[in-house]
């Protein structure tokens, strides 16, 4: 479905923070998040299992005030970085939508 979508560079996402990225495919938008930690980043589609609404309030605020959780804004379900897995809230035990991504050459890309 992908085809090797440069989305930003590693950069880009401070270490330890998120970004959302919005990509126009034509056929609608795509709205991601990318977490970073160190060289690694976290991908997950921008909708809340919940509901189905996008989790931020403010553009690239996905954190809670740990920065160890992503918290929807709407209900306050809260998942973990590195899976997307819903630890609290009405979705507990549900996962965000993981979005397959490369790291390389300072680039985070769509694959
Ligand atoms: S829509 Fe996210 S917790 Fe309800």
């Amino acid at each position: 479905m992908h085809k090797d979508i440069p989305l930003c560079r590693l950069e880009d996402i401070s270490d330890g923070g998120a970004k959302g990225i919005e990509l126009d495919r034509g056929e609608g938008f795509l709205d991601l998040i990318l977490l970073r930690r160190g060289m690694q980043v976290y991908a997950y589609t921008n909708r809340c299992p919940h509901k189905g609404t996008p989790l931020e309030t403010f553009p690239d605020k996905f954190l809670d005030q740990t920065g160890e959780l992503l918290i929807c804004s709407t209900h306050g379900a809260r998942f973990r970085v590195k899976d997307g897995f819903c630890v609290e809230g009405p979705c507990e035990g549900a996962f965000l939508e993981q979005v397959p991504i490369r790291v390389s050459g300072g680039t985070v890309t769509l694959v």
